[in-house]
Formats: C-alpha cells, sequence, structure tokens
C-alpha cells in the first residue's frame, strides 16, 4: 500500500513507528521500497554521500530533480520526500515554491523537506498553500554547518533549547505535516514528539521520535569517511564490494572470468567463413 501524509499522520497515532532512508538512484529505491520501509528522503546528503563534497552547500536543484526523478520511478509503495538545496527556498517565497513544484512536476516527488524553522515559516506556508506537503527540518540543520562551526549537536543549553521548541512549535502552525529532528538531544527531541500533533523522524535524536532516518550508505557501511555517534552498522556492504571487487580483478587478470556459462555461442560454420575471408 502506497504511503501518504495520512497513512503517516495515523502510524504516529497508532504508535506505529515510522521509517525513512535515503536513496538517490533507481536500483537502491527499489530494494528499499522492496524491504518495506515507509518514506525514501532524496536528501542533500547526496553531495557528500554521492557526489564527493565535504558538505551540502553545493548541491544544486539540478542535482536534486536528476536523483530524484531516479528514485521516483523506483518507489511503488514508499513515499518519495525530496530535499530543497542551499539556496533555492532561503532567497524568497517565489524561490522557494518554484523550485518546490519543480522537485515535484520533474522529480514526480510526493513532498518537499526544508531545513529551518521559524526562519523559513512563510516559505512553508506557500508552498503547503500550493498543496505540496512540506516536512521541516530542525536542531542540526547541515546546510547552516558554518553557522554552527561544524556539524554538532544543537539543543544542550537552556537558549538553544527553547529555541528547537519554538521552531518545531512553528514549522507545525505553518502547514509542516512531518519534522525531521537531527543532532539534538533524546529527551528534547522526546518532549517535542510529546506536544506536536505532526510526526517527528529523528536522526540523531534517540529513540522518542515517531520515526527515524539514516543515510543509506552510513547503515549500509559503505560511507567510512567519519561515523556519527547515532549511525549503527546494519551490514558491511562496504567490506563485501571491496572484496567482490578484488575477486573481479583477480578473476579477470587469471582468465577465471569469464567462464563458458557466461558467453554466447555462434555456429562453427559462421565462424569457418568469417576465419576464411578475413585471416
Ligand atoms: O540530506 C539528508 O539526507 C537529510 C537527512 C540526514 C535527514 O536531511
Amino acid at each position: 500500500m502506497k504511503s501518504t501524509i495520512l497513512t503517516l499522520k495515523k502510524q504516529k497515532e497508532e504508535g506505529n513507528k515510522i521509517t525513512m532512508l535515503t536513496a538517490y538512484d533507481y536500483s537502491v529505491a527499489k530494494l528499499i521500497d522492496a524491504a518495506g520501509i515507509d518514506i525514501i528522503l532524496v536528501g542533500d546528503s547526496l553531495g557528500m554521500a554521492m557526489l564527493g563534497y565535504e558538505d551540502t552547500l553545493p548541491v544544486t536543484m539540478e542535482d536534486m530533480i536528476h536523483h530524484t526523478a531516479c528514485v521516483s520511478r523506483g518507489a511503488k509503495d514508499a513515499f518519495v520526500i525530496a530535499d530543497m538545496p542551499f539556496m533555492s527556498y532561503q532567497t524568497s517565497v517565489y524561490d522557494a515554491v518554484y523550485n518546490a513544484g519543480r522537485l515535484i512536476k520533474e522529480g514526480h516527488a510526493q513532498a518537499i523537506k526544508l531545513e529551518g524553522g521559524a526562519s523559513v515559516c512563510e516559505q512553508i506556508k506557500a508552498i503547503t498553500k500550493t498543496g505540496i506537503p512540506v516536512c521541516a527540518h530542525v536542531g542540526m540543520t547541515p546546510q547552516s554547518t558554518n553557522a554552527f562551526g561544524g556539524f554538532k549537536v544543537q539543543g544542550k543549553d537552556i537558549q538553544k533549547a527553547k529555541q528547537i521548541v519554538e521552531d518545531a512549535l512553528s514549522v507545525q502552525e505553518a502547514g509542516a505535516f512531518m519534522v525531521t529532528l537531527e543532532c539534538i538531544p533524546e529527551k528534547l527531541a522526546s518532549f517535542i514528539t510529546e506536544i506536536l500533533d505532526i510526526p517527528t523522524i529523528g536522526i540523531g535524536a534517540g529513540n522518542g521520535c515517531d520515526g527515524q532516518v539514516l543515510v543509506y550508505q552510513d547503515m549500509l557501511g559503505m560511507f567510512t569517511d567519519f561515523k556519527p555517534k547515532f549511525v549503527k552498522y546494519f551490514a558491511n556492504v562496504g567490506d563485501a564490494m571491496t572484496k567482490a571487487f578484488e575477486s573481479y580483478r583477480d578473476e579477470v587478470k587469471s582468465g577465471a572470468y569469464p567462464a563458458k556459462e557466461h558467453t554466447f555461442k555462434i555456429d562453427d560454420e559462421i565462424m569457418e567463413d568469417i576465419y576464411k575471408e578475413y585471416r
């Protein structure tokens, strides 16, 4: 059954945890969809996990549309959310609505996600008015890495903790259907989850959220440049891939691959004619 904003809201009401993973291409989206994950996020983590940038800031609208369209073709039941990249919505309400529309029309996402609290409420109101569901994102918002002085846990002092509570309440008020809580203390995230009507999705925010999200390369042990505290390796796919690449290298060099069963046949008479003419 296709996940929708209604089924996701019901999951919160029933205490049925929401599962979300990132994907950036068709084949991984298909695997995640087949595993029964509720939401696929085409995150701007694309910049680091797929494109090799140091942060998410260089990611463009064209990057996001291209990868969102690939994911949408592979997602049958999962609800697809596309991230709005840095400077595609902060600049004006017009830009926000226009670019959100492109992610839906050209990327075929069902919703968009943008970062920020009170400062982006005008954008959230305008986008939702057009009929596009908005997932907000508060706490450690990676597009503000320079303002935070790095990817650091947010909300540990009273002022910042209050600010995050206010941000979460204001994005709900502005019309967001869901909010991501990134890298904030577990008790703060649990409290926000308790006071909001909309579902919360945590990443580095503990177990009290309505759901969880991880970058798929992180949870598969494929991205090992660094390992945030909240990441758990559910498999060591990175090691398995390296071993497979090494076996391929060895078998090609030794001639063990391709074997007879991997090759196509031709009639001997045809080859005799070819030899006669060209040898
Ligand atoms: O870009 C992303 O993948 C995200 C998640 C980490 C929440 O925003």
